[in-house]
């Protein structure tokens, strides 16, 4: 096939190739399967698929053994025999050792280039996912959103919504008025949150600079797309901020890639790994917007692959949605165990030269029932395909290794340090200052004013001054003063954000409002 990802071997004694069109890639995919079935290899060769055609990868490296695309596999490791031997058996007479483009990240900056974005970015409602909200804490959160908005303070990093909730908390009764209950006992618990948040390395990843998503679907010169590699190995330990960050990251890639229709192959593949994260107590709303989203950033040529040990893992509205699929072994131990088997098996295209359901249980490791979309889209008829084996080095590479190849990118230091520029902290703090340096005066001005009525009502004349109209004028005028070069201290802020690298506004109408408000 010209324009497809060789998969692997079906049909009877598995010389029948298998491939994946690169046309309906960005129809989504599936890879399931019960632990040590080998998932993690069909990815890995689908991303070294991907790559040599052109097309940049995302994909989160939960165990680490994915790093190992960084460098070629060997004819000295143990599997160097098996690997031969199922190239042969499948007909992949080309089967040779390679390396892959790979660009290492990592949220907490310490496995790879640092991944930033800011609070502002995620929007309301990704933050009061991360923070697990209740409704009403998400509707104060809503509202200090949108204050932000109109008063024109960036919200960049956790500091300023710390900021931004403590003003949210002092001016409540004014706010309270316009939007409705207020109550500190709600803004205290998300600011408790928000220490968890923190916690868990939360004030690394929200700050500048953020991520140019241009950095993440770069092809070489040698033509092949860039494999982006997220550590997500300590990351699983924050599940709730594992799955925010890839749904803002495929939020992101939503409104920022334009309309391409149905391109010949996808501009990015983003392979989502244990994607039960996602969905485990995720409120409705939330799983329609991932629904929504994987329905919609097909046509901007983006294709999302969910990994996952059970189909059933994953809400049926998108499951109907990906399109190529390679179901490798499940058990059926349990009632639920083989009900979900039967499910899987049915939504199959059946072949008439083997039962779907027991199949799934046959199959050995490293063997899988795939169905990819075929002409027009539709699926083709489910084979029994024995996986190509990888090109790229099978396991991790070492600490060492790994190091070397960050250094060694051409991303540089472009993402090494944070930037902490003027935003909703600090301009609420000169704000506080300039409001306390305001009260000052206006208490001097009274104590002036009262002294000068001392002395005018002691005097019992005319001074020709009215005392008290010229001290309240002044007041104003100071106030003037202060609100004006506030105004000029937002203003400049407003330039700079909107001249940033980012070119994003403060809070976005976002995804349509998909989920940066509701
Ligand atoms: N396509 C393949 N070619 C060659 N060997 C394979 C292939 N797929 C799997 N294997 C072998 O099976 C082992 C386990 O596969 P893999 O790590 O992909 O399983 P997994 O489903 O990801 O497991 P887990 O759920 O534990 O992450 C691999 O280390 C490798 O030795
Ligand atoms: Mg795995």
């Amino acid at each position: 096939m010209d324009n497809g990802i060789f998969i692997g071997g079906g049909g009877a004694d598995y010389v029948e190739k298998q491939f994946l069109d690169l046309k309906y890639a960005n129809r989504h995919g599936l890879i399931a399967g019960a632990t040590g079935t080998g998932k993690t290899v069909t990815l890995q060769i689908l991303a070294e698929g991907f790559s040599a055609a052109g097309v940049p990868v995302f994909l989160s490296d939960v165990k680490g053994d994915l790093s190992g695309l960084a460098e070629p596999g060997s004819v000295d490791v143990n599997l160097h025999d098996a690997f031969t031997e199922r190239a042969a058996r499948i007909g992949f007479t080309d089967f040779s050792y390679d390396a892959f483009p790979a660009v290492f990240w990592d949220l907490f900056g310490k496995q790879g280039h640092p991944v930033r974005t800011t609070v502002a970015e995620m929007g309301p409602l990704l933050i009061s996912r991360l923070l697990d909200l209740t409704e009403a804490q998400e509707g104060i959160l809503n509202i200090a959103f949108r204050l932000a908005d109109e008063q024109g303070l960036p919200i960049l990093d956790l500091k300023d919504l710390q900021a931004l909730l403590v003003w949210t908390g002092e001016n409540r009764a004014d706010l309270s008025l316009r939007y409705g209950n207020i109550s500190v006992a709600s803004i205290g618990a998300i600011q408790r949150r928000l220490l968890v948040l923190e916690n868990q390395g939360g004030t690394q990843i929200f700050g500048e600079p953020a991520l140019d998503l241009a950095d993440m679907m770069r092809v070489g010169k040698d033509g092949r797309g860039q494999i982006n590699i997220l550590a997500a190995d300590t990351l699983m330990g924050a599940p709730r901020l594992y799955a925010t960050f890839l749904l803002w990251l495929l939020s992101e890639l939503f409104e920022e890639l334009p309309e391409v229709g149905d391109p010949d192959k996808p501009k990015l593949v983003f392979f989502f790994d244990e994607a039960h994260l996602l969905f485990d107590d995720a409120p409705k709303a939330l799983v329609d917007k991932v629904e929504q989203v994987a329905r919609l950033i097909r046509s901007k040529g983006v294709g999302v692959y969910f990994i996952s040990q059970n189909p059933d893992d994953i809400p049926e509205d998108i499951l109907g949605q990906l399109g190529n699929r390679v179901q490798h072994a499940l058990r059926a131990f349990t009632a639920r165990d083989k009900k979900a088997l039967r499910m899987a098996a049915e939504t199959y295209r059946p072949n008439p030269d083997f039962d779907t359901e027991s199949t799934i249980r046959e199959v050995g490791v490293g063997e899988a029932v795939t169905s990819m979309l075929m002409k027009k889209g539709v699926p083709g008829i489910v084979q029994r395909t024995l996986i190509r084996p990888p090109s790229s080095k099978l396991g991790p590479i070492t600490n060492a290794a790994r190091s070397k190849h960050v250094a060694a990118s051409d991303l540089g230091t472009k993402y090494a340090d944070a930037v902490d520029r003027d935003s909703a902290s600090e301009m609420l703090q000169r704000r506080a200052e300039a409001a306390a340096r305001a009260a000052e005066d206006a208490e001097h001005r009274e104590e002036e004013q009262s002294a000068a009525e001392r002395e005018f009502s002691a005097a019992r004349r005319y001074s020709g001054t009215r005392v008290s109209r010229s001290s309240s004028k002044s007041r104003k005028g100071t106030l003037d003063f202060d609100d004006s070069s506030l105004g000029g201290a937002i203003a400049n802020v407003l330039v700079k954000e909107i001249k940033g690298t980012t070119g994003r506004r403060i809070v976005r109408g976002i995804l349509g409002g998909l989920f940066k408000a509701r």
